[in-house]
C-alpha cells in the first residue's frame, strides 16, 4: 500500500510557540455514513486522562456512522492504539499490541488499524511504526482530532496509508457538545479546560507531543457542565497539564480561580480538577475550594523531587520549602484535603542525598497516595542528553525504598476512616462479584460496599469498617 504523507512531526519544531487556530467539530460525510452502517470498531486507550477524553470524542465520531463498539480488535472494521510518550515501556507496550493485532488484521485484511496520540508526535516513533507494521494505515496527531472523518475517508477511498501528525499548528479544538459529546462513564466526565503545557520540565515529552498551552473559552466549559448536569452527570473533572495556569495564554490572572468558582455554581454535585501545578497555586485557587462544598477536598500536587537540586534540574519552578508551604497553606484553609502527588526517582546523577531529601518530604506531607516512577530518557527533551552516572539496580532499589514509605502513609490515612461516615458517589459493579459496588469519596478514596445496579450513579453515606493500604469498605447508610 502507498504512503501519503499529509505531515510528518518534528520534534524541534514542537517546542516553538505558534499561531493558535481554532479548529471546528468534524461532520460526517455521506460516503462515511453509508460506510459506517453495519461496522465495528474497537478502542485501546494509553496513558493519562487527556487522553481518555480524546478517545471519547474519537469513539463518538465512530457512533455517529453508525457503528458498534466492540472490547477485542479481532473481527473489528477499525481498530484504534491511542498512545503515551510519558515513559519508554507504555510505547514498547504499544509495539507489542501492534504486533499482535498483526494476526487480526491477518485473518481481515480490509481491516483498517490506526495510532494515534503522543508516541507518533515523536518522529522516530512514526517512521519505526511505518517500517515495521505495515498493517497500520492511519497515523495522526494529538491536533488532529476534529480531522479525522476526512483523514478517514481519504484512508478507505484512497486505499493508502495516511499521516498527518503535524508539530508546527498546534490547534484548539473545539469540542463536540451535548449527547454527541457523551463519555465512557454515565456518571462522571472528564472536562478540558486546556490543552499543552508551556512548563518544559526538562525529562518531560509532554510539551513536545501536546503542543502549547492553549485555554478553552470560559462559556463553552460553562455550556459543556451544563449540559452534562442534564444528562444526568454527577462528577466533572476539569483536566489539563497545569489546570492553575488556566488563561494565562490569554494573558488572564487568577482565571482558575473564577472558572472554578463559576463551574461550582452550575450546581454540578461534584467538581475535581487535576493537576495543578504547585508554584501556578495560589490563595484565591484555595478560598473558592473553602467556599463551595461541591469543590472535592482533594488535589494532586506533583512534587517530582524533594531535593532542590534535582528540582532546578528539572526545570520545576519552585523549592522543597516553597512546595511546603502552599502545602501548609493549603491545609489550612482546607483541613480535610486529601493529598497526593507524583515522584520520579533516578533522575540522572540524583545523589543519596538527593533521595533522601525526596524521602523528607515524603515523611513530611504524608501523602494519602502517590504515583511514582522511575527516570525514563525521552528523546529530544534536554535531560535525554544529560550524562547519567546512577546504575539502574540502585533506581531500583530507591523506588523500592519509596513504595514502602509511600504505601505506609496511604494505609495510615486509609485507617482514619474507620468508623466515620463518609459520601461515595457509586458507579461500578465488581466484575468478580456482582454483589459488590464501588465508587469514590470526596478525598478520593475507592469504597466498596454490598449493593446492587441499582445505586450506581447515586451518592450516599457509607459508614466505614475497614481499611485497606488503597481502599474502604463499608455499609450503606440510609438517612
Ligand atoms: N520519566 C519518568 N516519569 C516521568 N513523568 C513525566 N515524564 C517522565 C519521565 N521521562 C512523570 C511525572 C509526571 C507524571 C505524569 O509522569 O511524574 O508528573
Ligand atoms: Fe510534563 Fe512538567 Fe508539563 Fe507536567 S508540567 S506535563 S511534567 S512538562
Amino acid at each position: 500500500m502507498k504512503t501519503k504523507i499529509l505531515s510528518l512531526p518534528d520534534l524541534k519544531k514542537a517546542g516553538q510557540k505558534k499561531e493558535i487556530e481554532s479548529v471546528p467539530v468534524c461532520k460526517p460525510t455521506d460516503y462515511l455514513l453509508s460506510w459506517g452502517r453495519d461496522k465495528t470498531f474497537a478502542i485501546r486507550t494509553y496513558g493519562c486522562q487527556a487522553n481518555v477524553r480524546d478517545s471519547e470524542i474519537i469513539r463518538n465520531y465512530l457512533l455517529s456512522l453508525g457503528m458498534k463498539e466492540k472490547e477485542d480488535f479481532s473481527g473489528a472494521d477499525f481498530v484504534l492504539f491511542n498512545t503515551c510518550a510519558i515513559r519508554e515501556n507504555a510505547e514498547n507496550h504499544l509495539y507489542g499490541e501492534l504486533g499482535l493485532c498483526k494476526k487480526a488484521y491477518d485473518n481481515k485484511r480490509d481491516m483498517i488499524i490506526a495510532v494515534c496520540g503522543c508516541v507518533v508526535q515523536e518522529e522516530e516513533a512514526t517512521r519505526y511504526i511505518l517500517e515495521h507494521f505495515k498493517h497500520v494505515s492511519l497515523i495522526f496527531g494529538t491536533s488532529r482530532i476534529n480531522s479525522f472523518y476526512y483523514l478517514l475517508q481519504d484512508c478507505l477511498k484512497e486505499k493508502m496509508r495516511i499521516v498527518d501528525v503535524s508539530s508546527t499548528s498546534f490547534s484548539l479544538l473545539k469540542e463536540p457538545v451535548g449527547s454527541v459529546a457523551s463519555r465512557f462513564s454515565k456518571h462522571k466526565a472528564f472536562v478540558n479546560i486546556m490543552y499543552g503545557c508551556d512548563k518544559f520540565c526538562t525529562y518531560c515529552i509532554v510539551p513536545y507531543t501536546r503542543g502549547r498551552e492553549r485555554s478553552r473559552d470560559k462559556e463553552d466549559i460553562i455550556k459543556e457542565v451544563e449540559e452534562l448536569i442534564k444528562l444526568g452527570y454527577k462528577e466533572v473533572t476539569l483536566l489539563g497539564q497545569n489546570v492553575d495556569a488556566y488563561g494565562k495564554d490569554k494573558g488572564e490572572k487568577y482565571a482558575f480561580a473564577s472558572l472554578l468558582e463559576e463551574v461550582a455554581k452550575t450546581g454540578i454535585k461534584r467538581i475535581r480538577f487535576t493537576t495543578p501545578y504547585p508554584s501556578d497555586f495560589n490563595p484565591e485557587v484555595f478560598q473558592v475550594m473553602a467556599k463551595y462544598n461541591n469543590i472535592m477536598p482533594s488535589i494532586h500536587l506533583p512534587i517530582q523531587s524533594g531535593s532542590d537540586e534535582i528540582l532546578k534540574k528539572m526545570n520545576r519552578r519552585y523549592t522543597s520549602k516553597e512546595y511546603l508551604d502552599i502545602v501548609k497553606l493549603l491545609r489550612e484553609k482546607l483541613p480535610d484535603v486529601a493529598l497526593t502527588t507524583d515522584i520520579i526517582v533516578g533522575f540522572p546523577n540524583e545523589t543519596e542525598e538527593d533521595f533522601l531529601k525526596t524521602l523528607d518530604i515524603v515523611n513530611e506531607v504524608k501523602y494519602d497516595s502517590a504515583y511514582t516512577f522511575i527516570y525514563s530518557k525521552r528523546p529530544g527533551t534536554p535531560a535525554s542528553k544529560l550524562y547519567d552516572n546512577v546504575s539502574e539496580s540502585v533506581k531500583h532499589e530507591r523506588f523500592d525504598r519509596l513504595k514502602k514509605i509511600i504505601d505506609f502513609y496511604a494505609e495510615e490515612n486509609a485507617k482514619k476512616y474507620v468508623g466515620k461516615t463518609t459520601e461515595v458517589l457509586f458507579d461500578t459493579v465488581s466484575k468478580r462479584d456482582k454483589t459488590m459496588i464501588s465508587g469514590y469519596n470526596p478525598q478520593g478514596k475507592l469504597v466498596h460496599v454490598k449493593g446492587d445496579e441499582s445505586i450506581l450513579g447515586q451518592i450516599r453515606k457509607v459508614e466505614i469498617q475497614t481499611s485497606h493500604t488503597y481502599s474502604l469498605i463499608g455499609e450503606i447508610k440510609d438517612e
